[in-house]
């Protein structure tokens, strides 16, 4: 017992949970993941160093060989679980533009449930971390049985779904302890801990936290809500804001708390408007949004609304910057409550069972 506490603490190598080192891990977990794959293009002016986000090549090892197969195939279909389901809903768009090919998402689950028409020509991609979630295996035994090209994209080399699956990519991001999945998701942003500490300390008491966001922002609020309910045991929902006025607007007064992701992209205007109507209510708003964005830092000034600035990057990669410091709230609101933060009760890692 002693030497097993003893083994765990040097793995937590000086951070007080797994989860909290897998998130501040995150940047050298991304680092890992485009060793290799993605190639930069260096400034002719000065060549020794990189130009971030100019990247001329990205090469995966694995998907060399079918790759021309992907591209002739008739849909890409997304199948995956809990977290990496929400890695795939935060991809889609950024695939969909790319690739100029329908991206339909499946749970894995409800693929099952419905037994869903798969067809020889679609390509179907089963994401997941630990590579052993049962639903996300049995359905890519149904895929394979219709006769899809299954692509596996996992973080456990040798692990069932690495095994079954045609070809695929391994994530490299390093191994996971935490039972809720964090660094498998993401990026950067780590001096934001103090601040989004201090603003856990407001929220620990919530019965109920909302996530609003539209876009590829879906996927944060959604991940963010699960982190929440996760670990922090509080009731969550990431709710798509173009819905709020089909029902969650009934949910809204001065005191739930309700997190508005309103970075600069191509739905900034719109979640402009969704805070102004959330103001006009009362309602008790955190916005995320980017550094010196003043036109927030007005909503802020003299209202009850704080604001979480994270840095701006290229479109399809800020949500990989906004689940950072929601991540790190669901941590912090977590040990505030004094519940365990690596082994939240009732969950496991790997579901392996249905
Ligand atoms: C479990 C874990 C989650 C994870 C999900 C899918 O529920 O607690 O953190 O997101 O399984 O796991 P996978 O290994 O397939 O990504």
């Amino acid at each position: 017992q002693t030497l097993q506490l003893e083994v765990d603490q040097i793995m937590k190598g000086g951070y007080d949970h797994f989860m909290q080192k897998e998130i501040h891990e995150q940047p050298e977990a991304l680092l890992q993941t485009m060793r290799g794959r993605v190639m930069f293009r260096r400034p002719d002016d000065e060549p020794s160093a990189y130009v971030a986000g100019a990247a001329s090549r990205i090469t995966l090892g694995g998907l060399v060989d079918t790759k021309a197969t992907i591209r002739r195939a008739r849909r890409i279909m997304f199948v995956a679980c809990g977290t990496s389901y929400h890695a795939c809903l935060a991809a889609r768009q950024t695939i969909e533009d790319l690739v100029e090919l329908p991206v339909v998402l499946e749970l894995a689950s409800d693929l099952l449930d419905r037994r869903a028409p798969i067809f020889r020509d679609d390509t179907c991609v089963f994401v997941s971390q630990s590579g052993e979630t049962a639903d996300t295996l049995r359905a890519l035994e149904y895929a394979k049985t219709r006769g899809a090209l299954c692509v596996g994209v996992t973080n456990t080399v040798g692990s069932a779904i690495s095994r079954a699956t045609h070809c695929g990519i391994h994530q490299n991001a390093g191994y996971e302890i935490g039972v809720a999945s964090t660094k498998a998701y993401t990026s950067q942003v780590l001096g934001l801990d103090a601040k989004v500490r201090a603003l856990a300390e407001t929220l620990r008491d919530s019965q109920s936290l909302l996530f609003f966001a539209r876009g590829s922002n879906y996927a944060t609020a959604l991940e963010a809500a699960l982190k929440m309910k996760e670990v922090a045991l509080i009731h969550s929902e990431g709710i798509l804001a173009g819905e709020m006025k089909h029902g969650p607007l009934a949910l809204v007064d001065e005191h739930m708390p309700i997190i508005v992701v309103a970075t600069r992209d191509g739905t900034y205007a719109k979640m402009q408007s969704v805070i102004e109507q959330l103001l006009a209510r009362d309602a008790r708003l955190i916005i995320l949004c980017n550094e010196g964005d003043e036109r927030m830092q007005g909503y802020a000034a003299g209202s009850r609304c704080q604001l979480i600035e994270v840095p701006q990057t290229v479109e399809q990669l800020q949500p990989v910057v906004n689940i950072v410091p929601l991540q790190l709230l669901a941590y912090h609101i977590t040990v505030l409550r004094g519940h365990n933060v690596d082994q939240p009760r009732n969950l496991a890692k790997s579901v392996t069972v249905t």
